[in-house]
């Protein structure tokens, strides 16, 4: 079984950083699979652009490498491969001064203004204002124009409103797609479905049903050569203010009255809004900070953040634990555990959650515990559903109870390429189609929510403890859900 490939409009992607790491590990991968897989129409094309001199030539050779290595063999041929690459061109720009606009604008005008020019901002932060200000004023934007922009959207919520000053002076908010790659994993979407394509869960999901959410977002690789962003950046920065809220969002939020940017963007700021304050009078008994010290991943020795770094003196931390709770009637006394760190254990996403206990049971002690029950939805790596439930064990010997899981495993079930997140996210940008995005007002309130968390460890000198890279992090960690009668969902 395979989804429905619908042909998009044509269009420009113009990547700026089109040359950079992004670019290679995930953009170009995607677009080729789109294109191999029969969604792009003819005129489509990618134009990369960065300050830096490379012929078109030399950059179709960039992207054949980025082919080979990050696309599986299974999925390439030649003619594929050669048919993608003849859509690749580049341009020399420099974001603080004119070179190379009249040129770009050249290449763009060439392809006509009834196409999409979807200009992609893969760079660094600190050049957001200048791009968009020369997209703008150099005229090189059309009726059809939509920009993307990466994380991190700013470092807290001063600078994010900034950018997002910026960037709205010079594009509408339904032109800028804020991607936070996360909403276009395939479990993320399923968890849309499984709540509101179905009865089953709907109706018992709240707190009188549920006893507690976990999300963790574990990483077995360490700074991947990103030190210097990393540092300033962190764990708290670096996922939880954007992916992990994001998922808390959807677990959490009231159903949308359709499956449509704003109304769904509408229900994950309401609760954003209700994500009850961390600051300095609990930040000590609700958050953990962790930094990797030297150990072992996937059976090699690893070094040390510190070591990892240059200046070997930081106190940024690799990991963090928080216990969350939302004030509203739907959560109000059911605690959302997070965790997300680098040099973890191993690589493993999921979200589980818990059921209450059953309030009375009619077995007796014979039967075996009556266990929990659980929704695991696993985000990678094999991402697919479990639902854990009671069952008697089969075959004589009275009433045995077995705790057991529905396994819908995605890989197994549907014989599918899983695709990545950015091909969908890609694409939806071209549609037009906002859901999968952040708007403004969402990157703000998470920002304002993180904000006194940050401020909190400073005012309270709360400094990451040390773990040793390739366990689950720091034992505080465990203590942080254990007081609470409950342990971190054991990944099998
Ligand atoms: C990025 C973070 O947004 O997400 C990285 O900046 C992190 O630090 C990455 O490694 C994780 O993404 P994924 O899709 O590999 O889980």
């Amino acid at each position: 079984m395979s989804s429905q490939i619908i042909p998009v409009d044509p269009f420009d992607y113009i990547v700026f950083g089109g040359n950079g790491d992004l670019a290679e590990r995930k953009l170009l991968p995607a677009l080729y699979h789109r294109d191999h897989d029969g969604q792009m129409p003819d005129e489509a094309r990618i134009i990369g652009a960065s300050r830096s001199y490379i012929s078109d030539e030399d950059y179709r050779s960039f992207a054949s490498k980025a082919i080979e290595t990050h696309v599986r063999p299974q999925d390439r041929d030649e003619a594929s491969i050669a048919r993608f690459l003849a859509r690749l061109h580049y341009r020399e720009v420099d974001a603080k001064s004119d070179k190379g606009w009249d040129d770009l604008k050249w290449l763009l005008d060439e392809g006509g203004q009834d196409r999409i020019r979807a200009f992609y901002l893969a760079v660094s932060p600190s050049l957001f204002a200048d791009l968009s200000s020369k997209v703008s004023e150099k005229g090189l934007a059309n009726a059809k124009t939509r920009l993307v922009v990466e994380k991190p959207v700013g470092r807290d919520l001063a600078s994010a409103k900034a950018l997002n000053d910026t960037i709205g002076r010079y594009f509408r908010e339904d032109q800028v797609f804020r991607i936070d790659h996360y909403l276009g994993k395939e479990t993320v979407q399923n968890l849309m479905a499984l709540r509101f394509a179905n009865m089953l869960y709907e109706p018992v999901w709240k707190s009188g049903y549920i006893d507690h959410v976990q999300i963790t977002v574990a990483e077995s690789v360490g700074l991947e050569g990103r030190t210097s962003y990393y540092d300033k950046a962190g764990a708290l920065r670096d996922m939880v203010q954007n992916h992990m809220l994001q998922l808390l969002c959807l677990v959490a939020l009231e159903p949308p009255s359709a499956m449509n940017a704003d109304a769904l963007r509408d229900e994950k700021l309401k609760v954003l809004r209700a994500l009850r304050p961390i600051d300095t009078s609990n930040v000590e008994q609700r958050t953990v900070r962790g930094q990797y010290k030297a150990g072992a991943s996937g059976g090699t020795a690893v070094r040390s953040y510190l070591d990892d770094l240059a200046n070997g003196d930081s106190d940024t931390e690799t990991f963090v634990a928080l216990k969350v709770d939302i004030g509203n009637w739907r959560w109000a006394g059911v605690p959302f555990y997070l965790r997300t760190g680098k040099r973890l254990s191993q690589r493993m996403s999921e979200i589980v959650v818990t059921f209450r206990p059953i309030p009375h049971s009619i077995f007796d002690s014979s039967a075996g515990n009556v266990v929990q029950n659980q929704l695991v939805m696993r985000l990678q790596p094999d991402e697919g559903v479990k639902q854990w439930l009671m069952i008697k064990d089969p075959g004589p010997g009275g009433m045995r109870l077995r705790h057991v899981p529905l396994d819908m495993s995605f890989a197994e079930s549907f014989h599918t390429r899983n695709p990545d997140a950015y091909e969908r996210l890609l694409m939806d940008v071209i549609r037009g189609n906002q859901t999968l995005f952040m708007r403004r007002d969402e990157v703000e309130a998470a920002w304002e929510w993180v904000d006194p968390i940050l401020k909190a460890w400073t005012d309270k000198s709360v400094k990451p403890q040390g773990y040793t890279a390739g366990t689950w992090g720091p034992s505080s960690s465990i203590a942080l859900i254990e007081r609470d009668g409950r342990t971190w969902h054991e990944p099998d």
